[in-house]
């Protein structure tokens, strides 16, 4: 028995769309973490391959260097030479593990002296590491003068739960705002190119560099900064109330959107923190 062509065809169609759809359902298994995330989990690693996967992660994905340098004060944070060394004498009882993990999932307990409570929970997104990922930055942090034991164990179980599968790949806060518009507020309106660099938007070093702002900051803390700048803190190295307290006053709710949709697209690149600061 001859097919006529056009089922012969169709046929065929099913087939293809059947082995795709196949194909793409497997997908999520095989793919369901971003390729870059690091996974130690149950296999064997050397401490020498630790420390410098954690010193990877502190320079690339966990975006710590666009905040900190080690043997130099950054603008945003403390320099972090000797870490491993001053870890243990930060909060009494508490070992230099113990405090280094509390700093990253929970910075804003233990404040540095000078400092405002501005850095991220490094498991949360924008930064989102995994547990192994933070046993690695851990133990490079350790390794910076003082004797590294952290083990897998020692962090958390809960630690990166926010961060569903345990990447970046959450849903990403979708604000009706129009980025377009946003950045016609910011060079405009809102004058903040005034005093602050944006990718290759201003070069004012009034104000920090905000062309990674995306990458190391939440949504959360870009709009309140907006609304009232001083109840954030000061960052350091910068000048205190010289941001003015009044921008969300005004500007309209759809210029603030727009300029918080702008804001969310500054994600810079891994491969240039912006070095700020004086040595
Ligand atoms: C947005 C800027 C920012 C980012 C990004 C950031 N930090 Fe921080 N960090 C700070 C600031 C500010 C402080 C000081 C205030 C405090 O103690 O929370 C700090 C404090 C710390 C401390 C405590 C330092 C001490 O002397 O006790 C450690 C450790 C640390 N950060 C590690 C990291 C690591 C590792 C990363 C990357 C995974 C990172 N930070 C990302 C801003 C940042
Ligand atoms: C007159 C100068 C000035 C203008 C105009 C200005 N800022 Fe700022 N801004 C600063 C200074 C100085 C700081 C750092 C000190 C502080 O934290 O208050 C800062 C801090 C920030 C931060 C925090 C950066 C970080 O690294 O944590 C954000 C976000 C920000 N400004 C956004 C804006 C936006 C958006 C506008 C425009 C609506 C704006 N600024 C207008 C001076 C300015």
């Amino acid at each position: 028995m001859r097919l006529p062509i056009v089922v012969k065809i169709s046929v065929f169609a099913l087939a293809v769309m059947g082995v795709y759809t196949y194909y793409a359902n497997s997908i999520p298994q095989i793919q369901s973490k971003p390729p870059e995330e690091l996974s130690l989990e149950g296999g064997n690693v050397t401490q020498e391959q630790l420390i410098k996967a954690g010193e990877e992660i502190f320079k690339g994905k966990g975006t710590c260097e666009v905040c900190h340098r080690i043997g130099q004060a950054g603008a945003r944070a403390p320099d972090l030479a000797g870490m491993g060394a001053r870890a243990v004498k930060r909060k009494p009882g508490l070992s230099a593990k113990a405090y280094l993990i509390e700093s990253l999932l929970d910075p804003g307990v233990y404040l540095v002296e000078g400092y405002p409570n501005i850095m991220p929970k490094v498991d949360k997104p924008p930064i989102a590491l995994n547990r192994s990922e933070l046993w690695a930055v851990t133990a490079f942090l350790e390794s910076l003068g003082g004797t590294v034991d952290v083990a897998l164990d020692d962090i958390p179980k809960s630690a990166g739960a926010g961060a569903a599968g345990g990447g970046a790949q959450v849903a990403e806060l979708k604000l009706p705002g129009d980025p377009k518009a946003g950045q016609a507020v910011f060079t405009g309106k809102g004058a903040c190119v005034a005093c602050h660099k944006a990718g290759s938007i201003g070069a004012s070093p009034v104000g920090p560099d905000l062309s990674q702002i995306a990458r190391i900051q939440t949504p959360d803390y870009i709009m309140a900064k907006i609304l009232d700048p001083a109840a954030m803190g000061t960052v350091a190295g910068f000048p205190p109330k010289v941001m003015p307290q009044t921008i969300g006053q005004t500007l309209t709710a759809k210029e603030y959107v727009d300029l918080v949709s702008f804001l969310l697209t500054l994600k810079g690149s891994s491969a240039t923190p912006a070095p700020q600061g004086k040595k």
